[in-house]
C-alpha cells in the first residue's frame, strides 16, 4: 500500500533512539522528509547519519522537550527548512512507575512536564501549520494509561490525561482537517531496553523472553519497533484519512481493555 507521505513532513520528538528511530525509518523510507529530535548529541548524530545515508531528507535537533524554547526552535526549524508540516508524532518519553507514597513532588512535576506538557506545548504551536494542508498527530502514550495498574504512577496518570488530550485536541482540530490519534504501547523492543539489559548485565533476547512470559502478552512475545513504525506511519499517512480521537494499542493483546 502506497502510504502517500512522499515529500510530506513530519517532525518527531525523541527520535534519536528507540521507537522514535524506528520511525524516522520508515518514513524516510516512504519518501518523507523527518526533523527529529533527542537530547543527546552522539545519538542525535548517528540517528542522522543513518537516515542520510537511506537519502533521507532530514533535520536533526538537540532539544529537550520540557524546555518552552527548545519546542519553539525545533518547529521554526522545521518548518524554515521543509516549509511545510503534515505530521507531528509526540513520542518522547521514558518509563516511571512507582507505588504513590514512594513519589516526591518534583518526580510528578517532572514526569508531566516530559510527557503532558510538552506534548500539549507542541500541539498548540505546531496546529496552524498543520491545519494548512490538513495533517495528523500522534500522541504516543502507554497501556497504563487506560488501564492504570498499583505502582504504576506517576507514568500511568500522564498517559490518562494524554488520552484526554488525544480525544479532546481531535475534537477541536478535526474542521480544521487535523486528525488526532493515539498509540498505546505495551512492551515493544527499543533503546530502554536495551539500556536496562546492559545495566542488568543480562541478554536482550532474555530479558525480552521474560519480559513476555511476566506479564502475560497473548502474542508471546514484545513487539518490535518496526510494528510501532508501520502502525504509526499509517496513522500520520492519507491512508487513515478518516481515523481520528482514537487510541490503538499497540501490545499483542495484553491490555485489559480495547
Ligand atoms: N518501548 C516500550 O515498551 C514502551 C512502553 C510504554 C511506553 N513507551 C513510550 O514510547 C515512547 C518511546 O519510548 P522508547 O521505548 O523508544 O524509549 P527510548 O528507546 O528510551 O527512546 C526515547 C527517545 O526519547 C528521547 N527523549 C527522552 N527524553 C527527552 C526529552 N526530555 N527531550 C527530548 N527527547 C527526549 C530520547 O533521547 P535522549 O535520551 O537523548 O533525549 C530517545 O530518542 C516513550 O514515550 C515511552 O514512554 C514505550
Amino acid at each position: 500500500m502506497d502510504l502517500e507521505l512522499e515529500n510530506k513532513a513530519v517532525l518527531v520528538t525523541g527520535g534519536s533512539n528507540g521507537l522514535g528511530r524506528a520511525l524516522c525509518h520508515r518514513l524516510v523510507a516512504e519518501g518523507a522528509a523527518v526533523a527529529f529530535c533527542g537530547r543527546d548529541p552522539e545519538r542525535i548524530e548517528e540517528t542522522r547519519a543513518a537516515l542520510e545515508a537511506e537519502g533521507g531528507q532530514v533535520l536533526a535537533v538537540a532539544a529537550d522537550v520540557t524546555e518552552h524554547a527548545d519546542l519553539a526552535r525545533l518547529l521554526e526549524g522545521t518548518l524554515e527548512r521543509f516549509g511545510r508540516l503534515d505530521g507531528l508524532v509526540n513520542n518522547a518519553g521514558r518509563g516511571a512507575a512507582r507505588p504513590l507514597l514512594e513519589l516526591t513532588d518534583a518526580d510528578w512535576d517532572e514526569d508531566l512536564a516530559l510527557k503532558l506538557a510538552a506534548a500539549t506545548r507542541l500541539c498548540s504551536l505546531g496546529l496552524e501549520a498543520l491545519s494548512r494542508q490538513g495533517g495528523s498527530i500522534v500522541n504516543v502514550l502507554a497501556i497504563g494509561g487506560k488501564t492504570p495498574g498499583s505502582g504504576s504512577m506517576p507514568s500511568s496518570v500522564s498517559r490518562a490525561a494524554g488520552l484526554a488530550l488525544t480525544k479532546a485536541l481531535s475534537k477541536e482540530a478535526g474542521p480544521t482537517g487535523v486528525r488526532v490519534n493515539a498509540v498505546m504501547i505495551g512492551l515493544v523492543e527499543s533503546g530502554q531496553w536495551e539500556r536496562r539489559a546492559a545495566a542488568a548485565g543480562t541478554s536482550l533476547d532474555a530479558l525480552y523472553e521474560d519480559m513476555a512470559r511476566g506479564s502475560g502478552i497473548p502474542l508471546g512475545r514484545v513487539g518490535r519497533a518496526e510494528e510501532f513504525a508501520d502502525l504509526v506511519a499509517f496513522l500520520l499517512s492519507p491512508r487513515a484519512g478518516y481515523v481520528s480521537g482514537a487510541a490503538i494499542n499497540l501490545d499483542g493483546g495484553l491490555c485489559a481493555v480495547v
